[in-house]
């Protein structure tokens, strides 16, 4: 496949904020005749791959996962209890090697509600790369969008901000995203059409990107798809 020179600098033909929805884990598994868990860990791998192949190829600026919504505690507890622990041990592998390589991480979702361990991993590994230049790289961690509009109005009311200085800039400086720039492409892999409560507020102008691979196979030839997709896109925002 012919490959595009790398962008470093954000264009409208090159995203300056990805998004992924990564669907399809349990269906992976399933088919292999694998626990759904499996699937669990073999979507890690691939969030590795893509990771890096983004950071390493294009230089991306900023790149978002997410990894459990607010709706994903109603499955069976041991699921839950072991994406937790899988997200809490890779957190406290990678962190390291993602400081080392200028990435800074971000937490998007109520961390006070997961449980101690894994916030601790997840403020050390955010102080320990709070000063890099590198990729923002955002894990979506008992996130919802809806959650997060409302945690943002509780703050707004609790600062006492009069009505009439609510305006898109301020409600945005109160969201989890707060310096996080919209989603310019967004991806939903596994099949399914539909945003499941993600980034809501961020992927308003966004350019959707649904694929069939299920997560743990999406790997660099479907980055490439997804990227020569959006440049095909022609982003009016409304002008003409
Ligand atoms: C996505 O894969 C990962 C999480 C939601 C944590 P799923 O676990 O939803 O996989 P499917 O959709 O059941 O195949
Ligand atoms: C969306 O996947 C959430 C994550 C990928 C973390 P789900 O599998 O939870 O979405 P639904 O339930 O199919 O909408
Ligand atoms: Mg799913």
């Amino acid at each position: 496949m012919e490959i595009t020179p790398p962008s470093i600098e954000a264009s409208s033909s090159f995203p300056n904020h990805i998004a992924i929805i990564m669907d399809g884990n349990g269906r992976w598994a399933k088919q292999r005749g694998l626990p759904r868990f499996k699937g669990h860990t073999a979507g890690v791998e691939s969030a590795r791959g893509v990771i890096r192949y983004l950071n390493d190829k294009y230089h991306l600026k900023y790149l978002t996962f997410y990894g459990f919504s607010t709706e994903n505690w109603s499955r069976p507890k041991t699921e839950v209890f072991g994406i937790l622990r899988l997200f809490e041990r890779i957190m406290n592998a990678e962190a390291r090697q993602l400081h080392q390589e200028g990435v800074r991480i971000h937490h998007l979702g109520r961390l006070e509600e997961l449980p101690r361990g894994l916030q601790r991993v997840i403020n050390r590994a955010l102080k320990l790369t709070a000063d890099n230049t590198g990729m923002t790289l955002s894990f979506a961690f008992n996130y919802g969008g809806r959650t997060e509009i409302l945690d943002a109005v509780r703050n707004i009311i609790a600062k006492g901000i009069p009505a009439q200085q609510i305006d898109e800039t301020l409600f945005n400086s109160y969201l989890y995203t707060a310096d996080l720039p919209d989603v310019d492409l967004l991806i939903r892999t596994g099949g399914e059409l539909r945003i499941s409560n993600f980034l809501i507020w961020q992927s308003a102008y966004s350019e959707y990107y649904f694929s069939d691979v299920l997560w743990p196979d999406f790997n660099e030839a479907e980055i490439e798809k997804a990227l020569l997709a959006y440049r095909q896109r022609q982003r009016r925002f409304g002008g003409l």
